[in-house]
């Protein structure tokens, strides 16, 4: 499908001029595509055909409750990592029975409070975790669903920031570890072993590490089951890659069905984040100033790092594309930097583009980890949200004001007496 995509010269989400939206909206502004979001979840779910599966959404890609409840009422499942994440997907209609719970360092409160709520699996990361899910459980008389996170040492191929199945990874327990904890866990009164879980790492353009993991994990499942420990499911976490240049991405049907070709009759659980959201959501942001005649040309934009932090923060590539393409502006290279005081403030470098003041410039793919991201550092207020659904749109957040951005503050008592 076409989301967004050129018609008579300007750029449309859906069936929307991107102007429009900017000059209702305002700028900067993120546009997400409802479409776009449906056909992504859709090829995951057709994927699996009748297996027994649950595509748990990771929603720390994209939390906006407008984005969740799509995804809720496709009936999908959600990867959550916090309290805060589960609250706002049974406020956006999401079922708790439908939500794993993922996460180094899940507090007592929170596993109490996802206990309460009948959550369909806590992903458990250590031994020291396994002991708190089980003493929470015991408190409240109750057994709780568990599943654990195994660190299966492969390299996945990705920026060291967001790789995640390696040894010096902070994430999951050693592979060889996992047995023991299985038979501490098997022997609870106030434990339910359903699955066994891994999360290799993000943006993976490469099939090999996933089926190098799986390999692994299925392996110690056999030898669970030697030990007369039985699996429900396999959770294969999320960390598909998208597009955001010319990379060659994992064709999603022969991944899954090379999953369900190992599987046997286990239930799979997607953890998929980025492919959800990542290509249905654009960042856009206006020309300010335009200054050129040093070594390098600057566009000055409103758009910054606290908006669409990736690039700074990862050194991430987003396509970035002249809203009209048809500008009576100057043809240059340019670099796309914001207002803030900071060199590694920049949303593109090196790009050629013909631009003048006032135009709009699209940041591509920016729906997952784009917003979510986003601060208020050098007091921005946060930036609109708006979701598309052919000729349709609506806000899904409403831009900060700059009063909201202090109103949780006061001035301290400082009088000298
Ligand atoms: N499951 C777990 C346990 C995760 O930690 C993550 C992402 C996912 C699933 C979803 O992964 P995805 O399918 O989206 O790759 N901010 C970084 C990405 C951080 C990913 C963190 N974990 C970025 O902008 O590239």
């Amino acid at each position: 499908m076409n989301t967004f995509s050129f018609n008579n010269n300007a750029l449309y989400a859906e069936s929307v001029a991107v102007t429009d939206l900017m000059v209702e909206y305002g700028s900067p502004l993120y546009i997400y595509s409802r479409g776009q979001i449906v056909s992504n979840w859709q090829q995951f779910d057709q994927a699996f055909g009748d297996h027994p599966h649950l595509i748990c959404y990771a929603v720390k890609a994209n939390s906006n409750l407008g984005v969740l409840n799509i995804l809720a009422k496709l009936g999908s499942g959600f990867d959550i990592v916090s309290i805060g994440e589960l609250e706002r997907v049974i406020a956006a209609g999401g079922l708790p029975g439908r939500c794993v719970f993922s996460g180094v360092s899940k507090t007592k409160t929170e596993i109490q409070r996802a206990l309460e709520l009948g959550i369909y699996c806590f992903n458990v990361e250590s031994a020291a975790e396994l002991d708190r899910v089980e003493s929470v459980a015991k408190l409240l008389s109750t057994k709780a669903p568990i599943s654990i996170r195994v660190n299966p040492d492969v390299d996945a191929n990705t920026h060291p920031y967001i790789a995640t199945g390696l040894k010096e990874n902070k994430f999951g327990v050693g592979i060889e570890k996992a047995l023991a904890l299985y038979k501490k866990a098997e022997l609870s009164k106030h434990l339910d072993v359903f699955g066994l879980d891994y999360h290799i790492g993000s943006q993976i353009t490469e099939v090999s590490p996933f089926i190098e993991a799986l390999e692994k994990a299925l392996e110690l499942i056999s030898q669970l089951k030697a030990e007369g420990i039985k699996m429900s499911h396999i959770d294969i976490g999320g960390g598909l890659g998208i597009a955001y240049n010319d990379e060659k991405t994992i064709n999603i049907e022969k991944y899954i069905q090379s999953v369900l070709d190992k599987v046997g009759d286990l239930e799979v659980i997607l953890e998929p984040g980025r492919a959800i959201v990542g290509n249905a959501g654009i960042f856009v942001t206006q020309v300010e100033y335009l200054k050129q005649g040093g070594v390098k040309s600057f566009a000055i934009i409103d758009g910054a790092m606290n908006d669409l932090q990736r690039p700074s923060l990862y050194g991430s590539y987003h396509q970035a594309i002249a809203v009209e393409n048809n500008s009576k502006g100057i043809k240059d290279t340019w670099d796309l930097v914001g207002p803030i005081c900071e060199t590694g403030d920049f949303l593109a470098k090196d790009r050629e583009l013909t631009l003048a003041q006032g135009d709009y410039i699209a940041l591509m793919s920016a729906g997952a980890y784009g917003f979510v991201l986003s601060s208020n550092y050098n007091s921005r207020p946060r930036v609109a949200e708006v979701m598309v659904s052919g000729s349709n749109h609506a806000l899904v957040r409403k831009r900060e004001t700059v009063g909201s951005l202090f109103e949780n503050e006061s001035i301290f008592n400082n009088e000298i007496n």
